[in-house]
């Protein structure tokens, strides 16, 4: 999936964290839907349930900071859905570091974090700029 402008919320760091989180998904993707051996994929699985645990909860913080920040009403409710994709992420990390590489688990994973940046990123984020927008509007009466 490519980032495109028009995902943009106007918020430098959160588009620069989104950017990247595209970036990331799209390679691993990529990579789990390459023809070559599991093996030939457990560093890109490595790579990318490492910098996800992490990456995750630093950008959903930021994001939640700017939410409360500008007063947006559906903080409450998105930082559920936040806390939730926390806990999928670290779920996944937890089965990976038990049962090792599991086809199944991780072509799930890859399609939960392309859903996820579709419905999310490309989506529901873009509802905080949509309130901004709005907000800046009305204060210019
Ligand atoms: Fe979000």
């Amino acid at each position: 999936m490519i980032w495109k402008e028009k995902y943009k919320i106007g918020v430098s760091l959160i588009d620069a964290q989104h950017e990247e989180l595209f970036r990331r998904v799209t390679d691993f993707v990529e990579t789990l839907r390459s023809p070559v051996e599991w093996t030939g994929k457990v560093g890109k699985v490595n790579e990318t349930l490492a910098f996800m645990k992490d990456y995750v909860v630093t950008h959903f913080r930021d994001e939640e900071a700017y939410q409360r920040k500008i007063g947006y009403p559906g903080l409450e409710a998105h930082t559920k859905i936040h806390n939730d994709m926390v806990r999928y992420v670290a779920d996944v990390a937890a089965q990976y570091e038990q049962a090792g590489y599991k086809e199944q688990l991780m072509q799930q994973f890859a399609g939960k974090l392309l859903a996820w940046l579709i419905n999310h990123v490309a989506a529901e984020d873009q509802k905080i700029a949509d309130y901004e927008r709005g907000r800046g509007a009305a204060g210019n009466e």
